[in-house]
């Protein structure tokens, strides 16, 4: 094989990997400007898709329901809702509740 196929195909093997997705910054990416009204958060109120949206920033917590260390209850009761309060009252001042929060941001309330 020549130098020059070779170079081609070891560019065409990492295109495909790239466009794949295995080579990704997260697995779903933030879209933080993207704007969302309250009315359309309402509309993923359910365990299979729950939207929240807590301090004006709208996240899909819809994977996180099951890993949420103090159980379903409380994501599962924000979902389609506002959980700023529900979310400010348990964990208002901690690290790891709100650097886990920004990895589900979808975008903003507007
Ligand atoms: C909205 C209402 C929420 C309530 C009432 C709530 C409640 C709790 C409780 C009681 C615990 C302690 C569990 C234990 O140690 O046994 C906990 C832990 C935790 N929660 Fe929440 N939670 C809420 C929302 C969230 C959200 C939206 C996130 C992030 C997306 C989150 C992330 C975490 C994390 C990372 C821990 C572990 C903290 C640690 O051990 O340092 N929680 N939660």
């Amino acid at each position: 094989m020549s130098a020059r196929r070779l170079v081609t195909g070891i560019a065409i093997g990492l295109t495909v990997i790239a466009a794949s997705g295995a080579i990704s910054t997260g697995a779903s990416a933030a879209q933080p400007s993207k704007k969302y009204t309250a009315a359309q958060v309402a509309k993923h109120a359910t365990a299979k898709d729950c939207w929240t949206s807590i301090n004006g920033q709208v996240y899909n917590l819809t994977t996180w329901i099951k890993g949420h260390p103090g159980g379903s209850g409380p994501i599962l009761s924000i979902c389609g809702r506002d959980g700023s309060s529900a979310f400010n009252s348990q964990h208002q001042g901690q690290g790891g509740p709100a650097a886990m929060l920004r990895k589900f941001q979808i975008g903003k309330l507007g």
